[in-house]
């Protein structure tokens, strides 16, 4: 959430800002701004995208300077203007800073600042911040100490912030220097040749290096050209590692698509190869993982599964729950992280924690990582961002391997996490009571998804033409049974988010005890009906919205002959296993989403209001 880049090299430091602003855009995109320091001190800022907003501003008045900080807003505090964008000076307007995360504590140290007569300009958290660094800058001036002035001044204000916080801090008396640091918030140094960067996000980064330092809760970092500096806020040695990003810039290309997230949910037949890639034993009829660190004997001894996410994740999770009960019998509780944090949610202690996070740096899955740590529980991650701070805090974890997810409404990474959910449970269940052939049957059937995937991509046209006729719809209803239930919650979520129509999912049965008063002509319901065990059950669900003369949208399986008679629109995907059919049944629902949020001429990539990674509580 937020995006932050900041350089100091020997290059002309605004175009490497803005390259990378426009690289962590998808973070949030309400406003950015930038902070260059030559000759002097410039700043630009805008409301509004980075090609709108701030580029334009920057061609017009391009600052000189090899060292310098950007910032790409999602905001908290006070509404997207020109004044609350980021970078925020102090009172002497001589230091600034650019902040991801949220201030707690910052109308109690506003209040005090103005006190002492500290004016402000904005509404933000992060100007007090700025003028409570400024402040202690100038109460330590003159007084020598171990630290650089600047980087004390910033420890000093830090100590007193209650929140979370990724910053970077330049100064005009200190050319070719920024101070970073970083408590709930990611941040990264790239290392470079007689140059540094700092990035909240690696992919700001890999178009410049690929040997990087990520910095730990409480580290404080000095960059100049030349040096990296990494102290510990807390008074403890600095541990400091340096990691090689792995990254294929070519994947974080839109290429021949018109968005990302069009290319993303046509990448799903090669991401999910990617999450089976090297771990299916056929053999023992198992998965196996490099990176659980567990031994076979502690994963025999748990006896329950929580899992903590939220958004697409948590949907994620919730069909992890119906494929653990069916393939290990474990018992699952999945909670929104956001709850589960500050719940005293009674655990018994055989069971495994699983964080799963796309992004990994999610801060209230974060918390709810650290609350299970406190409590003494194994914790693995589910995750795509390699390094990711829940990847690296957690005791173990599985990566997704899905490739940059670009556009903010999450596609190939929910297959690639059911995908590994998937796997998770045949492990488990291969420990306690799930057959050789059971688990070999449903192996090869999960290796056959990604071709049967390419299959239901075929249907993008029929998907388009159903699009097209239901765009102009307010509401919509998603239904689905048992494992399509969580898929019913994702496709409203999808439309929602992109379309800004309000969609709703339900479990198909519960549509009678209250939101079928919403079904009328205008009320379109789109209703997974597989043939399953279920079915009958399902399409008599769809025979009580058609009474009520809602429009259906019918998503089944092929030869299907009788959802033709009753649905107003048909789709048929390839037959799978029913836990597995989700990982086919999940592709029309982001298509219907995509194709009416495109429509109705919405942003799909960068939707209002949203950020990919929400690094706020
Ligand atoms: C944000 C994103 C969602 C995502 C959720 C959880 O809200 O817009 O797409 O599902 O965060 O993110 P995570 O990175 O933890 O999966």
């Amino acid at each position: 959430m937020c995006g932050i880049i900041g350089y100091v090299g020997f290059k002309e430091a605004a175009p490497v800002l803005l390259d990378g602003l426009r690289r962590l855009e998808y973070r949030g995109y309400d406003s950015a701004g930038l902070a260059v320091l030559g000759e002097q001190l410039e700043i630009r800022k805008k409301a509004g995208k980075i090609d709108e907003g701030l580029a334009r501003l920057v061609q017009t008045a391009p600052p000189q300077g090899s060292n310098g900080i950007g910032h790409t807003r999602w905001a908290t505090h006070g509404p997207p203007t020109d004044a609350n964008s980021h970078p925020h000076t102090d009172a002497s307007g001589r230091i600034v800073v650019v902040h991801n995360g949220v201030i707690e504590n910052y109308a109690l140290l506003k209040n005090r600042l103005q006190l002492a007569g500290h004016k402000f300009l904005s509404e933000t958290d992060t100007e007090v911040l700025a003028h409570l660094i400024g402040w202690h800058y100038q109460a330590r001036r003159g007084s020598s100490g171990d630290l650089h002035p600047l980087a004390q001044a910033v420890a000093d204000a830090l100590r007193e912030v209650i929140g979370t916080y990724g910053i970077a801090v330049l100064c005009a008396d200190h050319p070719g220097l920024i101070v970073g640091a970083r408590r709930g918030s990611p941040l990264i140094v790239g290392l470079g040749q007689g140059e540094h960067f700092l990035a909240s996000d690696s992919a700001a980064l890999v178009a410049h290096t690929r040997d990087v330092i990520y910095l730990q809760d409480h580290d404080l970092v000095l960059l100049t050209p030349q040096r990296h500096e990494v102290h510990r806020l807390q008074g403890e040695a600095s541990r400091v590692e340096i990691s090689r990003l792995e990254f294929d810039t070519a994947a974080a290309e839109r290429g021949a698509f018109p968005h990302f997230m069009l290319k993303e949910i046509f990448e799903q037949p090669q991401t999910v190869r990617n999450a089976l890639r090297g771990r299916l034993d056929p053999e023992e009829a198992t998965a196996r993982f490099g990176g659980l660190n567990l031994s076979p004997g502690e994963l025999r001894e748990f006896d329950q599964v929580v899992m903590l996410a939220c958004g697409t994740s948590w949907h994620a999770a919730l069909l992890g729950e119906y494929l653990m009960e069916e393939l290990a019998h474990l018992p699952v509780e999945v909670e929104y992280a956001s709850e589960f944090r500050y719940r005293n949610a009674p655990i018994n202690k055989h069971t495994l924690v699983l964080a799963i996070t796309q992004s990994g740096e999610t801060a209230d899955t974060l918390a709810g990582l650290r609350e299970a740590r406190r409590r003494g529980h194994k914790v693995l991650s589910i995750c795509n961002v390699v390094g990711s701070t829940i990847a690296r805090e957690a005791d173990g974890g599985i990566y997704l391997h899905a490739g940059p997810e670009i556009g903010v409404a999450a596609t190939k990474t929910f297959t690639a996490q059911v995908t590994v959910l998937t796997l998770l449970a045949v492990l488990l269940g291969r420990m306690r009571m799930l057959g050789a052939a059971h688990a070999r049957r449903l192996l090869a059937a999960l290796e056959a998804i990604p071709a049967q995937m390419q299959t239901v991509l075929q249907l993008r046209e029929q998907v388009r033409r159903i699009a097209h006729r239901f765009a102009q719809a307010e509401d919509f209803f998603f239904l689905g049974r048992q494992f399509n239930f969580p898929v019913a919650l994702e496709g409203a979520l999808k439309l929602k988010e992109i379309s800004y129509i309000h969609a709703e999912g339900y479990p198909a049965a519960e549509m009678k005890h209250g939101p079928i008063a919403m079904i009328d002509e205008r009320t379109p319901t789109v209703i997974l009906a597989p043939h399953d065990s279920l079915y009958e059950k399902t399409v008599a669900n769809l025979e009580e919205i058609k009474a009520r003369r809602g429009p259906i949208i019918a998503i089944g399986t092929e030869g299907d002959t009788t959802l033709a008679q009753k649905a107003d629109e048909v789709l048929l995907l390839p037959r799978a296993p029913e836990c597995l059919w989700p990982l086919l049944a999940v592709l029309p629902l982001q298509l219907l989403a995509y194709d009416i949020a495109v429509a109705r001429g919405c942003d799909v990539d960068k939707p209002r209001n949203l950020a990919k990674s929400v690094t706020v509580e």
